[in-house]
């Protein structure tokens, strides 16, 4: 009798043995999953967020004992490897890999005090698969510099595309959530090379980050180009009154910000090439986006229009604001000239257009409405 409950015993520990084994081994290869070596991302770093995932550290911190972030990049592994020749991952990929991103593209770290505030602004229209590499490649990327940020894109309807104004929208509608300190303007046909080109502004001077392209040869085209990727602190983006509004169609714009600077007496900064690395997306050129012809005599008269045209004079008429998992999208009608609008948003007292977000233009005003119960105006010399 007690022979068998021995032996049954035996069993039963021996079968509670093997199941320890197997859950301790199962324990061993989900923490060696942990550990997997991601491109870009150490061992130490992986580890960390895996840890917080589950939220066994959060009760570990005092929040006011946090280090300050963004920290020294240096311990990151520096390149960055951009496979253009892959289709980018899909849009919920993505979003999985982004699981810390909130709602809106916005990111905040939770192991360390974010000291600044990074808005990145992107001129946008039609450019779908570009995005989904921007996002896959550069989402990880802000990430790891432990910025506290979030994505805006601002996606133009109709008209001629404006980047530069696209710019300035993108600073007037980044207000309405936080009160940022910095500004990136970003072409979302660039990817970063480099971990350590820090995604952030000079208090005073604006920075050119886009320095060495591939497109290029990794080599500056111009001493005084400022196009690509730039960031400006806010106040430095407001003292320069913005970007101009006045450049519709390809170039320019760029130039013109460049005069600003030199007027205003600050001095564009630039990081070394070997870090401020980009790879283009390949693409061909944009219908509606062909050479402006009036960019040179534009130019000549940057100086004089700086304190007229920018953020001083701008207006739009925000279309859409939708918070996507991964950014903001942010649809605006920039109002070129020439284009007529709906009699209902012509202001007899001002002249001018009433900016009246609650009830948009909801359709693509580069194209004439034929309804019949809509009267128009042709606005002369707007923007
Ligand atoms: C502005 O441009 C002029 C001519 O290119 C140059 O001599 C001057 O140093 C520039 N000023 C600043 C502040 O960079
Ligand atoms: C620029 O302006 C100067 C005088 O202000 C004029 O002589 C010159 O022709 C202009 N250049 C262009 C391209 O319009
Ligand atoms: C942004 O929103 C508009 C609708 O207002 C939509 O047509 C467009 O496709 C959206 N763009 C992106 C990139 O989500
Ligand atoms: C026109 O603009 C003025 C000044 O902004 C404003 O006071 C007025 O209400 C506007 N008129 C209409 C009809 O919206
Ligand atoms: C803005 O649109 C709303 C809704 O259509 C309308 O009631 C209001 O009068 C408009 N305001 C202006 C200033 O046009």
């Amino acid at each position: 009798m007690i022979f068998t409950q021995q032996a049954t015993m035996k069993k039963y520990k021996s079968t509670l043995y093997m199941v320890m084994s197997f859950y301790s081994f199962c324990m061993l290869i989900r923490f060696l999953y942990y550990l997997r070596l991601e491109e870009n991302v150490s061992v130490g770093e992986k580890n960390y967020r895996s840890l917080f995932e589950k939220g066994y550290l959060k009760l570990l911190f005092d929040l006011s004992k946090l280090r300050n972030c963004p920290g020294d990049l240096t311990h990151l592994s520096g390149p960055i490897s951009v496979r253009l020749n892959r289709n980018p991952h899909l849009l919920r990929k993505t979003e999985r890999e982004n699981h810390f991103v909130r709602k809106g593209g916005y990111y905040k770290p939770p192991w360390c005090k974010p000291l600044i505030k990074v808005a990145i602004v992107i001129p946008y229209r039609n450019r779908a698969t570009h995005l989904l590499y921007f996002l896959q490649y550069m989402h990880p990327a802000l990430q790891r510099q432990e910025l506290e940020y979030r994505i805006y894109i601002i996606n133009q309807v109709g008209d001629k595309f404006n980047r530069a104004k696209l710019f300035n929208v993108g600073y007037m509608e980044t207000l309405v959530d936080l009160n940022y300190d910095c500004y990136i303007f970003h072409d979302v046909d660039l990817i970063l090379e480099h971990n350590h080109l820090l995604y952030g502004c000079s208090p005073e001077n604006p920075r050119h980050l886009s320095v060495a392209i591939d497109k290029h040869d990794y080599q500056l085209l111009y001493p005084e180009l400022f196009g690509g990727v730039t960031s400006f602190s806010s106040n430095t983006f407001k003292k320069l009154n913005g970007y101009s509004n006045s450049y519709w169609g390809w170039g320019g714009e760029d130039d013109d910000m460049y005069n600003r600077i030199n007027k205003t007496g600050l001095k564009i900064e630039r990081e070394s090439t070997s870090i401020a690395r980009y790879r283009m997306i390949p693409h061909d050129s944009d219908p509606w986006n062909e050479p402006n012809p009036r960019r040179h005599k534009l130019l000549n008269s940057s100086i004089e229009r700086m304190h007229e045209d920018g953020l001083s004079n701008l207006q739009y008429i925000i279309i859409s604001r939708i918070e996507k998992k991964l950014y903001t999208n942010v649809t605006v009608n920039l109002m070129a000239p020439n284009i007529r609008y709906k009699i209902d948003d012509y202001n007899e007292t001002t002249a001018g257009l009433n900016l009246n977000q609650s009830e948009p233009l909801g359709q693509d005003s580069g194209k004439s409405n034929t309804g019949d119960q809509v009267e128009r105006i042709l606005l002369k010399g707007a923007a």
